[in-house]
């Protein structure tokens, strides 16, 4: 009987994080941590060897459906943190979607599975861009609401009143240190002070343009491979993010400790807590300095491939 393995990465998010709400460009770059799973039909549903509800995890139920919800055992590991805004459940989706259909017979062309994957990304969260699922299936990076004559157009992706055009940037290997503050803060909330702000504050508005000058500026840089350039701009948005009240102190500390070793740092994905990432040519010494003021670190690489889906007969 046929065994489908699956793997997907993690991302982060570079630049433009809660300006791309407002249709302003965002750029994600995936990581080389994955999600690794292989999925064969069974008797009934399992998962990791022990018999499952398909349908208490959102995720695996909306792509069970999709597909022909005959019971399948699945086996999953993933080095990716979870609840830290590192794409993890985007990364799942990706790659169970990518087996599921691969069991199936249907295409396993990458947009495709993006596409049912960042529906079962909103089938589970009621809300979300299809940016995580995006630059989990594509790798590399992935930018949404870029200029149409940047070129690298990849997939259209809409949802009731909202259309997103996702690209390819073309990502190099290098080098970021992420660290987590340990504490979860939930998006929706986050979106919505944000929300509340612009609406109410020019300031605020000219803040969010800002964020999306930045982040087209930083797409150029990225594809020049400019470290110094991209660095600055990095922190550049931090401190835009922190004007908009989604850094927190903890944040801040994590940003702070890490710049004296760093091209730049910022907070990424929603902030409140969660994550941030550095842009460094020492990464051993960004950890320290995020270690020593309570941050946990782990370094990781861009410039990986996206989904990837094997058959085992
Ligand atoms: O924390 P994450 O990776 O889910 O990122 C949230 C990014 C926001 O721009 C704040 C919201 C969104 O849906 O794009």
């Amino acid at each position: 009987m046929n065994e489908i393995s699956a793997s997907a990465p993690g991302k982060f998010v570079i630049l433009g994080e809660h300006a791309v709400v407002y249709g302003k460009p965002a750029a994600a770059l995936a990581i080389n941590r994955r999600f690794n799973l292989t999925v064969r039909r069974d008797s009934e549903f399992r998962i990791n060897n022990e018999a499952a509800d398909i349908t208490a995890n959102p995720h695996l139920r909306y792509i069970s459906g999709k597909n022909d919800m005959l019971p399948v055992s699945v086996h999953m590991d993933s080095k990716i943190p979870t609840g830290s805004g590192l794409g993890s459940s985007a990364a799942l989706s990706v790659a169970f979607s990518a087996a599921m259909r691969a069991l199936n017979g249907r295409s396993t062309d990458e947009g495709e599975i993006a596409k049912e994957a960042f529906e079962a990304e909103y089938f589970s969260q009621g809300r979300g861009s299809p940016m995580d699922t995006s630059a989990s299936a594509h790798g590399y990076g992935v930018a949404l609401n870029a200029p149409e004559n940047d070129g690298g157009r990849l997939w259209d992706i809409t949802k009731n009143e909202y259309a997103w055009r996702v690209s390819m940037i073309d990502v190099p290997p290098m080098t970021f240190v992420i660290g987590c503050t340990g504490i979860k803060a939930a998006t929706g909330p986050l979106v919505e002070r944000v929300r509340k702000y612009k609406d109410s504050n020019r300031f605020a508005s000219d803040i969010v343009d800002e964020i999306g000058q930045i982040t087209l500026d930083g797409m150029t840089a990225l594809r020049k491979n400019d470290v110094t350039v991209l660095g600055d701009l990095m922190t550049k948005d931090h401190k835009l993010l922190s004007i908009l009240g989604v850094s927190s102190k903890e944040l801040n500390k994590l940003v702070g400790a890490s710049l004296p070793y760093a091209y730049g740092a910022k907070l990424t994905g929603a902030g409140g807590g969660g994550c941030m990432v550095a842009l460094t040519d020492q990464p051993e010494k960004v950890c320290e300095a995020i270690s020593s003021r309570g941050g946990s670190p782990f370094i990781v690489k861009t410039g990986v491939e996206g989904v990837r889906v094997s058959v085992k007969t």
